[in-house]
């Protein structure tokens, strides 16, 4: 008998960088020594909103010592590049103050205690203006997005029934394990070397050419082992990278710039908080008639991504159900608390967490015996249905399949026998969409290469980065089985914009999938090659669109993404009707990710977001103060540690995408989608009351309760 081929993709290989993370090899940015660095700082704003009057280095501080910046030093463009030119990289003298927070004045020292203390000698004085805190006050919109499907107001007189909520989603932090970092090194011919913790070296990159004003070589970005992005690493990078090369630039030496963990939480960027409305018609047999929905979001006080986020909760918005007339508007709004920005799931969560509770409220109020399970089936995107923005689906809808397994794997349901907890149960069943929004692929047209080397290794070279997520290895995987060579043969080359092409941000769900793809691709074609040619040899390849995909920007009509990811969730959730607090104590997921490339990984991946999640649905929790976070230190701001995690168990189904590597589809994202919304789901079925918002904290909890009862005592 012939020995079984032996593959990597499907099976849980050991990571490429495991050995080094758990051993502590595995250097990150502060574990990088580099000699004569010296250590820098920012100093920020201590308003939400003015101009500065003026700043004042007290001469009673000997400032030999010290290097300082201001927006006067910057050589080229003062703006954090992304979409908007709104944001500037330091606050201009007499310039605006938009958010406390925000960096006005970098300083740098050999060592950390004159640094300290230099910033005890710098002196900013303001003339305040009249900050705006609240949505409903905002008067400047970032972006608005409008989806048409059918027509709302033709058919809204023939739904009998029609439901509306307005839903509150709060900020929450990325927290990843390493906060931002970066080390700037001056190298010859005007270079900046930039080393750092982040998502995207080509944003990093192309924001230190604008800002330090470099050409493409004289700006080179290397990412060094990094401890968490969860879309945190995604833009704000750029602006640390760029303050460590102003300082270097200055004090023409490397220098440092860490933030310490309490500067992390309270400058960097969080995700989007919201209001959404939903209106939805049926009919009495629970028909979907229409849905009309309204989105606001909060940018805070830059633009950064804001207008992407709005994008993808709008597409999103109708949930992953089938509905002939849609109507949803949505629009991003301007406030003077510091941005907000990139953070897994991308806006889908929080447009999502709404759409599912509207299931719930439907089928409470249709009554009849009509399940909200029995509503989502009914409603359910089906293989052919069409989105709302007229996307036909054509393949690889997993929504049936995700409900029938999660249902399948739910334990049986047991009710709690201390009498002040009671318990309860929730679903929610979720899309998201992998890859970028739209016609972003498209533009964006990723890159990456293979080397076939002399010594019979195999190289990929892209600027995808590992942020704990699996990508070296799944790349690896990807290569080895497409060359038809061990795994060992297989080599990723540093993340380093000096040696790799632009493979796009590592971002959006579309590493795996569309850069996976791709490395699939360029290794068929190194195999292909080596047939008639010896190595070395080199394939670059670049994603072109299929034929098949159209998006038109203008109308918002079209395949919003290549493909979809769906996910079906049951939370158990415990609720002690004494102190309010909420324990979620067992999770189910069941996720069609296509094909499971590292299926340990891939759970892993799932947990992490599911977890990440049940932090927003309970305890994450935000207060704002004069618009700034109060809670803006690990001891004040919670999120779930082991002791308060649910068993989460996860079901993958591989129902395979066709033009996705091996089948695979994205998920990076999609865990981030459905837990709140079942948690909110099971609180109800639990205590009777809804809440309507994350986070479901204790006291909003215990106000409901109380609420309730009062309710009650009222009417008995
Ligand atoms: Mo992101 S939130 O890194 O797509």
């Amino acid at each position: 008998m012939c020995p079984a081929p032996v593959t990597a993709v499907g099976r849980s290989v050991p990571r490429r960088e495991g050995a080094d993370k758990v051993t502590g090899r595995a250097r990150y940015t502060d574990d990088i020594t580099v000699q004569g660095a010296w250590s820098g700082r920012t100093i920020r704003s201590t308003i939400a909103r003015g101009a500065i009057r003026s700043i004042t280095l007290d001469p009673a501080f000997d400032w030999s010592r010290v290097v300082v910046v201001t927006a006067d030093d910057i050589p080229g463009d003062n703006v954090v590049q992304l979409i908007r030119e709104d944001q500037p990289v330091l606050a201009p003298r007499g310039g605006e103050i938009k958010h406390k927070e925000e960096p006005i004045l970098l300083l740098a020292a050999s060592d950390r205690a004159t640094l300290e203390e230099a910033a005890t000698h710098v002196r900013i004085e303001y003339e305040l203006a009249n900050p705006v805190f609240e949505i409903g006050s905002a008067t400047e919109v970032f972006s608005t997005v409008e989806i048409t499907k059918g027509d709302v107001a033709s058919v809204e007189r023939t739904a009998d029934l029609v439901v509306e909520r307005e839903f509150r989603v709060g900020l929450q932090e990325q927290l990843y394990i390493e906060p931002q970092g970066a080390i700037a090194l001056p190298e010859a011919d005007g270079a900046f070397r930039v080393v750092g913790s982040l998502q995207c070296p080509y944003y990093v990159h192309r924001a230190l050419k604008r800002a330090l004003k470099l050409t493409d070589q004289q700006a080179i970005v290397v990412q060094a082992e990094t401890g968490g992005g969860f879309g945190g690493k995604e833009e704000y990078p750029s602006i640390v990278a760029v303050h460590a090369a102003l300082l270097a630039r200055k004090a023409g030496r490397p220098v440092r710039l860490i933030y310490d963990r309490h500067e992390d939480l309270a400058a960097t960027t969080k995700r989007h908080p919201g209001v959404i409305r939903h209106r939805t018609g049926v009919k009495k047999d629970g028909t979907l008639v229409f849905q009309d929905i309204e989105i606001v979001l909060d940018g805070g006080a830059y633009c950064t991504l804001t207008p992407v986020v709005l994008s993808r909760a709008a597409i999103h918005a109708a949930g992953a159900y089938s509905c002939p007339n849609v109507r949803i508007r949505a629009r991003a709004v301007a406030t003077n608390t510091p941005p907000n920005g990139a953070f897994r799931g991308f806006g889908a969560p929080q447009s999502l967490f709404a759409a599912e509770l509207m299931v719930e409220h439907v089928a409470e109020q249709l009554g009849g015996g009509v399940s909200s399970v029995d509503l989502r089936r009914k409603w359910m995107l089906r293989l052919g249905d069409t989105t709302a923005t007229g996307q036909v689906l054509t393949e690889s809808v997993g929504s049936e399949l995700v409900l029938d397994a999660a249902l399948k794997a739910a334990t049986t349901f047991q009710p709690s026998n201390i009498p002040t907890v009671r318990r309860g149960r929730g679903l929610s069943l979720v899309f998201h969409g992998s890859g970028f929004t739209g016609s972003g692929e498209k533009k964006l047209s990723g890159t990456i290469a293979m080397e076939a080397l002399a010594d019979g290794t195999f190289r990929i070279l892209t600027a995808s980065t590992e942020i704990g997520q699996g990508t070296k290895t799944i790349f690896c995987q990807l290569a080895a089985d497409a060359l038809g060579v061990p795994l060992e043969r297989v080599t990723i080359a540093p993340q380093d914009t000096s040696l790799v092409p632009d493979s796009g941000p590592t971002v959006a769900s579309r590493t795996a999938m569309i850069v996976g793809r791709l490395v699939q691709e360029a290794a068929a074609e190194i195999k292909q090659r080596l047939q008639r040619e010896r190595p070395p040899l080199r394939v670059d390849k670049s994603y072109i669109q299929p034929d098949s995909i159209h998006w038109d920007e203008a109308t918002y009509r079209g395949d919003a993404y290549p493909v979809y990811a769906w996910a079906c969730t049951i939370a158990d959730v415990d609720v002690d009707t004494t102190t309010g607090e909420v324990r979620v104590t067992d999770l189910v997921t069941a996720v069609d990710c296509g094909k499971a490339l590292h299926p340990v990984m891939a759970e892993g991946q799932i947990e992490g977001g599911c977890l990440q999640a049940v932090g927003w649905a309970t305890i994450e929790e935000i207060k704002m103060k004069d618009g700034g976070y109060q809670n803006d230190r690990l001891a004040t701001y919670l999120i779930p540690t082991a002791l308060d995690a649910p068993r989460i168990r996860t079901v993958l189904i591989e129902n395979p995408y066709s033009r996705g590597p091996f089948g695979a589809k994205g998920i990076g994202e999609l865990p981030m989608d459905g837990p709140a919304p079942a948690v909110i789901a099971a609180i109800h079925d639990a205590t009777g009351v809804w809440l309507d918002e994350v986070p479901a904290t204790p006291e909003k909890v215990l106000a409901a309760l109380n609420g309730a009862q009062r309710r009650e005592a009222a009417q008995s």
